[in-house]
């Protein structure tokens, strides 16, 4: 399998989109606003962005270069970095943990995506103003969004066996322009509304006191590891298709500049909405589904907004759950030689197996999802960065990151990722133990 031979993204904005797409997903839309709502407003923006500039984007940029230097995913990246150190057939297959979270994680994510899909239709319907507060309850945690389900699984599966250029980065890069421009549509909206700018205000106004708390910290820097898609196996996998002279700590800060664009964006649409009808902005899955459907029943054209809404928060789920099939699909293809078509279509029977169980029940779904991403991703994330900075060696990454850098990163970078970085990661998974937190 000569080099040469791996499908690259073709065009820069293509690649920026697509990597941009894995990044803003759920927690930009559902968690983002309502942290803010939590936590003082833009007191919460302090240690999110000290985490996100000063933390995760230097572990993406780990990711991207090791990517772009094995141009492979992590089954036989991690592999070959481990044949020099040890035999032991299970070590030197750790690379499928990795790609085993994600798996996990594209099950609960197409399930989300099912409700999202059920609402679109919805909201094009028109029947949000008729429709009960029950019905979401009556809905989700029943057999009734197998359907849903199945179709999020099979226009993921759609695009990414189309391949890489024409299908993750034509579709990626369609979605996401569209998501920025009509979520800036929305924001005017939201913001012209009777008494928005209230809301706004309320959300600008600094609480110091918020800061004092151990839990902004743990959840800032949750968000800031999710957001970014830091489990050592997707924006890997996307820097594995990245041209040799990619430019890696521009386009990890551009990652991180535009995901943090389209959580302030939600956010600016979903507070001065919610405090001008006077509905509560809540978190998770009550704000998409509870709170945003009576948003647009008492707003003028919410008929033309709940469909524009929905669409958008459509395509901030798939261009995640695309990647997330795109990992296993590329470790199938790498290590058995597989047709994409075959390893799109097995690993997508194996997330139907998963995700189809996650529709009986409310409790069974959150416990899932919790342990999926509270605590196997970051530790996914753990072995990931213990892996590229440890065993492959931190000096080594950062060489690769500098490679084509117009700005290089310092000589700091090698004992921060490893002396930092990875210790932090772990602390995260043990934080997510004992708090619950994300
Ligand atoms: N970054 C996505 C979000 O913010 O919801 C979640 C995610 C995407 C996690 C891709 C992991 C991943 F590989």
């Amino acid at each position: 399998m000569a080099k040469q031979r791996r499908e690259l993204f073709k065009t820069k904005i293509g690649m920026l989109l697509a990597c941009v797409g894995s990044a803003m997903g759920l927690a930009n839309i559902w968690m983002f606003p309502a942290r803010l709502g939590e936590f003082g407003g833009i007191t919460f923006l302090i240690p999110y962005l000290f985490f996100l500039f000063g933390f995760s984007s230097f572990g993406l940029m780990g990711e991207y270069a090791f990517g772009r230097k094995m141009r492979k995913g992590p089954v036989i990246a991690f592999e070959s970095v481990l044949a020099e150190k040890t035999n032991n057939p299970i070590l030197k297959g750790i690379g499928w943990f990795p790609v085993a979270a994600l798996i996990g994680i594209l099950s609960f994510y197409t399930v989300i995506i099912g409700w999202i899909l059920r609402y679109l239709v919805l909201a094009l319907a028109n029947s949000f103003p008729t429709m009960e507060e029950v019905f979401f309850s009556s809905f989700a945690g029943t057999p009734a969004n197998i359907p849903w389900t199945l179709a999020a699984i099979l226009v993921t599966a759609l695009i990414v066996s189309l391949g890489i250029q024409k299908g993750i980065e034509r579709f990626t890069t369609v979605m996401m322009a569209t998501f920025y421009v009509v979520v800036m549509i929305m924001v005017i909206r939201a913001l012209t509304l009777p008494n928005a700018l209230h809301g706004v205000a309320a959300m600008l106004t600094p609480k110091w006191e918020a800061l004092s708390h151990f839990r902004i910290w743990i959840y800032a820097l949750g968000m800031a590891f999710f957001t970014l898609s830091l489990g050592g196996a997707a924006m890997l996998v996307y820097g594995s298709y990245m041209p040799e002279e990619t430019d890696i700590p521009q386009t990890a800060c551009q990652t991180a500049g535009l995901d943090l664009l389209a959580s302030i964006l939600c956010a600016l649409f979903t507070i001065p909405a919610a405090f001008s009808l006077g509905i509560n902005p809540q978190a998770g899955a009550a704000l998409l589904f509870i709170a945003v459907p009576k948003i647009m029943t008492n707003m003028p054209a919410g008929y033309v907004f709940g469909a524009l809404f929905f669409l958008c928060a459509l395509f901030a789920a798939l261009t995640s759950s695309i990647v997330m099939l795109e990992v296993p699909v590329e470790s199938l293809i790498s290590k058995f030689s597989l047709s994409r078509k075959k390893a799109a279509l097995i690993i997508s029977l194996l997330a139907a197996c998963i995700a189809i169980p996650l529709n009986f029940d409310m409790n069974v779904f959150g416990t899932f999802t919790d342990t999926v991403a509270i605590i196997i991703f970051p530790l996914a994330a753990v072995t990931a960065g213990f892996l590229i900075f440890w065993v492959y060696g931190a000096q080594k990454a950062l060489d690769n990151i500098n490679l084509y850098a117009k700005h290089k990163i310092g000589r700091w970078y090698a004992p921060y990722m490893q002396y930092v970085f990875v210790p932090v990661c772990l602390l995260l998974v043990i934080a997510g133990i004992f708090l619950g937190g994300l």
